[in-house]
């Protein structure tokens, strides 16, 4: 952990990674299984095709391969990290994967746990760990979203199978100077009233513990979605908190090199980018290949459009994450890349 001193006071995201699963189900492949088509799905939703994690694969592992990218990305050996935040609502341990991932990345100095909240997660777990660094407890985190919700779809429900998949992304984050600061604003937002229209709820099943005592057997039902309700939600919330935080940091929409929204759904990106005329090009999507990885999305995202060259050092993004909860936020960030 690092001495409080005179860094803190910015972060940067120096590195980013990610991975997803081998298996590829296309829509045509998920047609033979549920009443929907290719056609459908792509112009409801942008999407061809998801990953979903087979009996080789795990959560922790995909996290530790995208974990693992960003560190080299970022030139870090693993003992130097701080932190280690896994945003994810599906992790392969319910007392929390982040221990096992720190475990595996030989990450022994960093303090490691998970974050719940939904595709909402890995924006809330990139505020998290900056708020560490800007106080100059700590000076190297890695913040990873990761999600299996291919575990808790109804596969069978045609209304909500075909939107999601698996995933995991991960990014570097180094306290720096002020000057050097990536994180230039945020905004993060709850509201439980209205989490009815999206959840995973627990079975509700009692078994008899000792005479006149009974117990909640644990488990999960499926995945439970008002779909029009999750799109209104987000063409209404999205705009309003990246207006808010636009106004915030005093940023022209004109002066952002990218939108990187979460990958829900392509009519949502479209609709978003058309509020702030912000040219479809600059919109960043690859909900086509993945679908929706909850917490994975954004960083997914990230990586892909850094490998391939699109984002560039010193370039703004605007992002914003939304889902379950209900939660949604967003940030301004310049990307970095290693120092
Ligand atoms: N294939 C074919 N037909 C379908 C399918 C399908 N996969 N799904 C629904 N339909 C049918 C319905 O049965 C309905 O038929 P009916 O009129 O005969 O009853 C018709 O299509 C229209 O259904 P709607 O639900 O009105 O379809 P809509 O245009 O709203 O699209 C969708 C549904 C794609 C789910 C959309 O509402 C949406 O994207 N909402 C946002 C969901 C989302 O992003 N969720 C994740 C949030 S992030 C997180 O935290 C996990």
């Amino acid at each position: 952990m690092a001495e409080t001193s005179t860094i803190g006071s910015g972060v940067a995201l120096v590195g980013c990674g990610s991975a997803t699963p081998s298996q590829r189900i296309s829509n045509d492949q998920l047609g033979q299984r549920v009443d929907t088509s290719d056609a459908w799905i792509r112009s409801r939703t942008g999407i061809s095709a998801r990953r979903v994690i087979g009996p080789d694969e795990t959560l922790t592992g995909l996290s530790h391969q995208a974990a693992a990218n960003a560190l080299t990305m970022a030139g870090w050996e693993s003992e130097s990290v701080d932190l280690i935040i896994l945003a994810t609502s599906t992790p392969d341990d319910l007392f929390g994967s982040a221990p096992q991932l720190q475990a595996i990345l030989g990450a022994r100095g960093a303090v490691a746990f998970d974050l719940t909240a939904a595709c909402s997660g890995f924006l809330f777990a990139l505020v998290t760990a900056a708020q560490f660094l800007r106080t100059g407890a700590m000076r190297r985190a890695l913040v990873i979203g990761a999600d299996q919700l291919s575990r808790w779809v109804n596969w069978d429900d045609r209304r909500s199978c075909v939107l999601f998949g698996d995933g995991a992304g991960a990014v570097a984050l180094e306290a720096t100077s002020a000057a050097q600061n990536g994180l230039l604003g945020f905004q993060l937002k709850s509201d439980g009233s209205r989490g009815d229209c999206l959840n995973l709820p627990q079975v509700q099943n009692y078994l008899s513990l000792v005479a006149g005592n009974s117990h909640q057997q644990g488990g999960f039902q499926s995945i439970q979605m008002n779909g029009q309700e999750v799109y209104k939600f987000a063409v209404r919330e999205v705009p309003a908190i990246l207006q808010t935080l636009l106004k915030a940091t005093n940023t022209a929409p004109e002066s952002l090199d990218w939108l990187l929204l979460h990958q829900a759904n392509q009519r949502i990106l479209d609709a978003v980018g058309d509020r702030f005329a912000i040219p479809q090009a600059k919109v960043l999507s690859n909900l086509a290949e993945y679908g929706n990885t909850s917490a994975a999305t954004i960083p997914l995202m990230l990586d892909e459009a850094v490998q391939d060259g699109r984002i560039k050092p010193g370039q703004l993004i605007a992002s914003s994450g939304f889902g379950a909860g209900l939660s949604w936020g967003a940030a301004l960030v310049r990307w970095q890349g290693p120092i």
